[in-house]
């Protein structure tokens, strides 16, 4: 199906089912432990073998010897993989490094060494009787010391561009109110709870891989591409996952050496990544640098804004897309972004939890609260006499939908912004200085392609089958819904089989995507059994009511199963993307408010009412929908007050590796939590009517947790995390 013109009426509007708060359809199994992830699939396959990685012990160099040795004869060793046995491997069109290292190293912790044993613990401790010495070269560490080598990013994609409108310079120099302020935010672990983990296991020349991944296509891609085998003979199986964030996208070292290892042993196996490995050798949000310059005329009216951020990566990687927010947020006739590229030998950069917009609205909106103030404006107020309809670099471009204003003003409503006192340092219980503090949330809402397949039984059970993803988010249920909704039948009717390259290709989970592109896809496939229900039972489909169990035409009803007398009927489609999202631009938004304590005495600082209204097209499944903004929050509380992974700048790793130094937040770090969604249907979406929620929720957050400690402390910090000795 082609979406290429707004959604009208159809049958998701009855909302029998789509958009009820719906529990979690896989919840029981999750709870009851009989939800199987990737390191649990302990019968798919007999004779399972565990794997342990070894990861390098330098951050750049090459290995000058290797002695496997004494780790092959060590009891239950099977086999070692290292870049000698693996033999000729590509590297896959979604990593930057290689998943297995030598002779050449490129980050600490990369891998140098699988060992396969029966069991983990000989796996790892006959790991440790490798002797591997290295030659260590140079590397570049430190973003702030590589800052002034750094470059406009390599890569044809036009949002890496410099953008220019009007004359910012001049504008900036002349604005009556001007603020030029430099912010940071520190490198960041996804810090997911399950970690990367993969079951390999050959048949022939056939592999399957049971593995945590959000994109089970692209995983199937990037291990053909790596391994130098037909797509064909690859299938991900991926039902559950653990949490991903951004740091399952891509696959990682634990399913390529999964596979070379049962290929060498001749058996299956198992192998999980350690929490270190899960900091060092994977992915990590990058650390940025952000110059923010605003002007204004006197009465609050941006004329001149611009973005600038420097971030690193390694060599033939990309930016942190922090600047990205500020292209649309705010009109403003002057303004400029730019974003530059350092070469840093730490380990991978990569997306994590809204790449872009979460650490570029810690620096934006932190400006945004300055400069109300110096403007001696309410910071609400300031934003929305700064508000568009419309792309700010290009008029003529329409957003699709912005009730940004709304989501501030039922915001300030509910939480009860006008007790906020302008002057900060001015409200007290006891000991704790009371502050509060608001941000806008901004969120481009992405679309991708998106399979699913339907079918119906003669019981009138219905399946979906796509191999889009559950990372925790509600996959599960609000495709359910959809199905559900779309064939008039009860939720507990409908299977849904995720994670599985057997079935049609979906959307995956990212980017905020998912869920408004895979339902969409579900959508896409149910029409097509509509009109194959409806054919089978000679009514008209366009006249045809799935209600109830049953097909309804004028006066004639039908048991849906009766369609199924010559057996069970199946449809399949794919739901595709004209060009609605580039003639108008689609982006979330919402309001995150903060309120905050800050002991007088340590600094100590206790997040105590948190708030936030997010505008974000139909919300299939509120139930769902909140856990994904409360979750996000509680991100946003981490970056803003404690997440940051510590370089060791002469070594070049991240040396708080485990969950005990890697700080996030606890139930005992989070208060009461509320979330508004405001009811809201955008037609230029979707057939769903739906966008994206997941990333929304973080974005802003961590300047609103800033801005509510300035407001209780009169102390501003612009570099992130706000720990309590930046505030003494
Ligand atoms: Mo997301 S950071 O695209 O999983």
């Amino acid at each position: 199906m082609k979406f290429d013109k707004p959604a009208t009426d159809n049958p998701i509007d009855r909302l029998q089912v789509v958009g009820q708060p719906h529990d979690r359809i896989d919840g029981a199994r999750k709870v009851t432990g009989t939800a199987r992830y990737a390191y649990e699939q302990h019968d798919v396959v007999a004779n399972q073998a565990y794997g342990y990685v070894l990861g390098a012990g330098i951050a750049k160099g090459r290995i000058a010897s290797i002695e496997l040795d004494a780790a092959r004869k060590a009891p239950g060793v099977l086999a070692v993989v290292t870049a000698r046995e693996a033999g000729d491997l590509k590297k896959g069109p979604r990593n930057t490094a290689c998943l297995l290292a030598g002779p050449e190293v490129e980050h600490y912790h990369q891998a140098v060494a699988l060992v396969v044993a029966e069991s983990f613990e000989q796996a790892r401790a006959a790991a440790s009787l490798i002797k591997v010495e290295y030659v260590a070269a140079e590397g570049a560490f430190d973003l702030n010391a590589a800052k002034d080598k750094a470059v406009r990013p390599e890569g044809d994609d036009p949002s890496l561009n410099d953008t220019h409108v009007g004359d910012f310079a001049g504008a900036f120099a002349s604005a009556p109110v001007s603020l030029d302020e430099t912010y940071t935010t520190p490198d960041e672990s996804h810090a997911m709870m399950e970690p990367h983990a993969t079951l390999a296991a050959w048949e022939g020349d056939k592999l399957t891989l049971w593995t945590a991944t959000q994109m089970v296509a692209w995983g199937v891609t990037d291990m053909a591409t790596t391994l130098g085998i037909p797509k064909q003979n690859i299938r991900i199986v991926s039902p559950f996952i653990g949490g991903g964030f951004g740091g399952k996208l891509f696959l990682r070292a634990d399913v390529l050496l999964a596979a070379l290892g049962a290929r060498l042993a001749k058996r299956p196996v198992k192998v999980a990544l350690t929490r270190p490995l899960m900091i060092n050798n994977t992915t990590h949000r990058p650390a940025t640098i952000q110059r923010i310059r605003l002007g204004a005329t006197k009465e609050g009216k941006i004329t001149a804004i611009g973005h600038e951020s420097w971030s690193g990566d390694l060599k033939g990687g990309g930016p942190e897309v922090a600047v990205q927010q500020t292209r649309l947020l705010y009109a403003g006739a002057n303004r400029m972004t730019a974003m530059r590229l350092a070469e840093l030998d730490l380990p991978e950069g990569n997306a994590m939890r809204a790449p872009g917009e979460a650490p570029g609205l810690m620096a934006l909106e932190m400006a945004m609260d300055e400069m109300a103030e110096k403007l001696g404006m309410d910071p609400i107020a300031f934003r929305l006499l700064n508000d568009t309809q419309v792309d700010p670099e290009k008029p003529k471009r329409p957003f699709s939908m912005r009730r940004f204003d709304e989501c501030f003003r039922v915001g300030a409503e509910r939480f009860g912004w006008s007790q906020r006192s302008a002057q900060p340092g001015r409200m007290r219980e006891g000991n704790w200085l009371i502050g509060l503090g608001v941000a806008a949330a901004f969120r481009n809402n992405l679309v991708m392609k998106s399979g699913a397949r339907v079918s119906l039984d003669a019981k009138g059970i219905v399946t979906v089958e796509t191999d889009m993803t559950d990372i925790g988010t509600g996959s599960y249920t609000i495709i359910g819904q959809t199905a559900s909704e779309m064939l008039g039948v009860d939720l507990d009717k409908v299977v849904v089989k995720l994670g599985d390259s057997a079935f049609p290709v979906s959307a995956g989970s990212g980017g905020q995507w998912g869920g408004n592109s895979s339902t969409a896809g579900v959508y896409a496939a149910c029409v097509k059994l509509r009109e194959a229900v409806a054919q089978k039972l000679g009514i008209n489909s366009t006249e045809a009511i799935f209600a109830g169990g049953e097909v309804k035409a004028g006066n004639r009803s039908l048991s849906l199963a009766s369609a199924t007398e010559a057996g069970p009927l199946t449809a399949e489609d794919t739901i595709e993307y004209g060009d609605l999202d580039e003639t108008h631009q689609q982006s979330t938004f919402g309001a995150h408010f903060v309120e905050v304590g800050v002991d007088v005495a340590t600094a100590e600082t206790r997040v105590r009412r948190m708030l936030a209204v997010c505008a974000a097209g139909r919300i299939l499944n509120p139930k769902t929908a909140r856990s994904q903004v409360i979750g996000a929050m509680t991100m946003g509380v981490g970056a803003a007050l404690m997440e940051e992974l510590a370089v060791d700048k002469r070594r070049g790793f991240f040396v708080n590796h485990d969950l005990a130094s890697y700080e996030v937040p606890v139930h005992a770090d989070i208060p009461h939590q509320e979330v508004v969604f405001l009811d809201e249907t955008d037609p230029m979406s979707s057939p769903m009517k739906a966008k994206g929620v997941g990333e929304l929720g973080i974005c802003g957050v961590g300047a609103a947790v800033a801005n509510a400690v300035y407001n209780a402390t009169g102390v501003r910090v612009r570099d992130y995390p706000l720990t309590l000795d930046k505030l003494l």
